[in-house]
């Protein structure tokens, strides 16, 4: 019998069987192996044989490297979260769900970089370069040197950009390009991780930035193998709530500088305009005291951001009271709660509890833990904490509270915005701000006593 050559891949964590199978044995998820034809078998297994390579040039640790040189956009947010510019030669994918303004983001920064020089090509693979210009248009970006391609055959795309040579080239989307030596159809496993492969290995062979764009699936993964993800140097999530203006981009894994750096950007008629002071922008929408709402004075990156956490506690007419989140873990939710219930007392059996992050933002931080407690307790109790009020700190299941790192900035940023006084953890090393009034608590039940008189 003729050996057969089809194989099978997983599309959450793109391991490969030579059967099918209803749940992926490498990772556990259920409906995630489908067919991979035409896919090379891989390295082969015979040993290297007699021939031998050449030694390679080893040098130590201690050698002087100049920092790569970088292109900034300008557009402050953008550059930050890249680790201050793009870098030559690297690699970034930008993920994000449908509509959420990836080709917006994507044609205003490839006019940034083209405008100050850069070579730039967008590939689109969505729209023709017809729709792109009139987008262009919109935007005001109609005489920026970018230059447009509507294809998805990866081998039209490579030649064009080897001919061409830019500094910057913009493939939107990779689950739209296909490779002809590849049989499956375009946004299957393996075409857009062989679509990946080859493009990031072409981008460091020539010296070409490349940036991708990915769609992301239901379950908020980029869509495809996380292969893709391990292939590239940046990696950047493009992320917002519909219904609001704002949109986040966050880079969860970088090269070339620090990961979790968020940009904030916000959706306008003229495409996305840059917010510099997102704090502000965050507690705009935010009216009179009221019970369930606490400013939590976070930090994303090396920035510190302050947003508002809303909670929501009312009986349950269910058998099964109902726990939501929008913009926080659920898993960590209910380790707040139990927490509550173990340390101080307070029961939330036979309650419902909502939690939602003001403005759209995700925050995952461990230093939110106490703010979420204190929405969580001022819902509870129908009692509002003081509107001048920051909070911040973690919990940990003993129901001890933990310095948060940054202390000082997070003071800083809330003073910054009119806020005259924090309720933090002990601990750590951080004064407080000048003008700054500090409550400080070692302890959940110190806290809870304190400030609802309960526990
Ligand atoms: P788009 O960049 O096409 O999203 P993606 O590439 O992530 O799918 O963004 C489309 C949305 O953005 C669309 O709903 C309209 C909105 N939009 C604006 O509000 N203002 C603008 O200037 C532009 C260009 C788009
Ligand atoms: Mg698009």
């Amino acid at each position: 019998m003729a050996k057969s050559t089809t194989t099978y891949s997983c599309s959450a964590c793109g391991a490969t069987f030579s059967k099918w199978s209803g749940r992926c044995d490498s990772c556990g998820e259920w409906n995630t192996i489908s067919e991979d034809t035409g896919l090379s078998a891989g390295p082969s297994s015979k040993g290297l044989g007699a021939q031998r390579g050449k030694t390679v040039a080893l040098t130590d640790l201690s050698t002087e490297e100049a920092p790569p040189p970088r292109t900034e956009s300008k557009v402050a947010e953008l550059d930050r979260v890249l680790g201050g510019g793009l870098v030559p030669a690297s690699a970034i994918l930008v993920g994000g769900d449908p509509g959420i303004g990836k080709s917006t983001l994507l044609l205003q920064a490839a006019a940034r970089f083209a405008r100050k020089g850069l070579k730039t090509i967008y590939v689109s693979g969505e729209e023709a370069s017809a729709q792109v210009r009139m987008r262009a248009q919109r935007l005001g970006l109609s005489d920026a040197p970018v230059q447009l391609a509507a294809d998805t055959n990866l081998r039209n795309i490579l030649t064009t950009l080897e001919a061409e040579a830019p500094g910057l080239a913009i493939i939107d989307s990779i689950q739209t390009m296909w490779l002809d030596t590849v049989d499956s159809a375009p946004g299957s496993v393996s075409q857009v991780r062989a679509a990946a492969h080859e493009l990031t290995t072409f981008a460091k062979r020539k010296g070409i930035s490349i940036i991708l764009v990915g769609h992301v699936t239901k379950e908020g993964q980029i869509a495809g193998p996380r292969v893709v993800e391990h292939m590239v140097d940046t990696v950047l999530y493009f992320e917002g709530e519909r219904g609001h203006q704002f949109r986040i981009l966050r880079a969860v894994k970088n090269r070339f500088g620090p990961a979790d750096e968020i940009g904030v950007f916000e959706m306008t008629g003229k495409g996305l305009a840059e917010v510099t002071n997102p704090s502000a922008l965050f507690l705009s929408e935010r009216g009179e005291p009221s019970p369930g709402s606490v400013v939590f004075a976070g930090i994303e990156g090396t920035r510190p951001v302050l947003c508002e956490m809303q909670a929501l506690v009312a009986p349950s007419p269910h058998s099964q009271a109902r726990r939501t989140v929008v913009g926080w873990d659920g898993g960590r939710l209910a380790m707040i709660l139990a927490v509550l219930e173990a340390r101080c007392g307070i029961p939330f059996a036979g309650l419902d509890v909502y939690l939602n992050v003001a403005g759209g933002m995700k925050i995952s931080e461990p230093a939110a833990d106490l703010a979420v407690a204190a929405a969580l307790l001022s819902a509870r109790e129908d009692a509002a904490l003081p509107a001048d009020t920051v909070v911040f700190g973690e919990i940990s299941l003993s129901g001890a509270l933990r310095p948060a790192p940054q202390t000082e900035n997070r003071l800083k940023e809330a003073q910054k915005l009119g806020f005259s006084s924090a309720i933090a953890p002990k601990g750590g090393k951080a004064q407080g701000a000048p003008g700054m009034t500090l409550k400080r608590f070692s302890e959940l039940t110190g806290f809870v006593g304190d400030v609802f008189g309960a526990g």
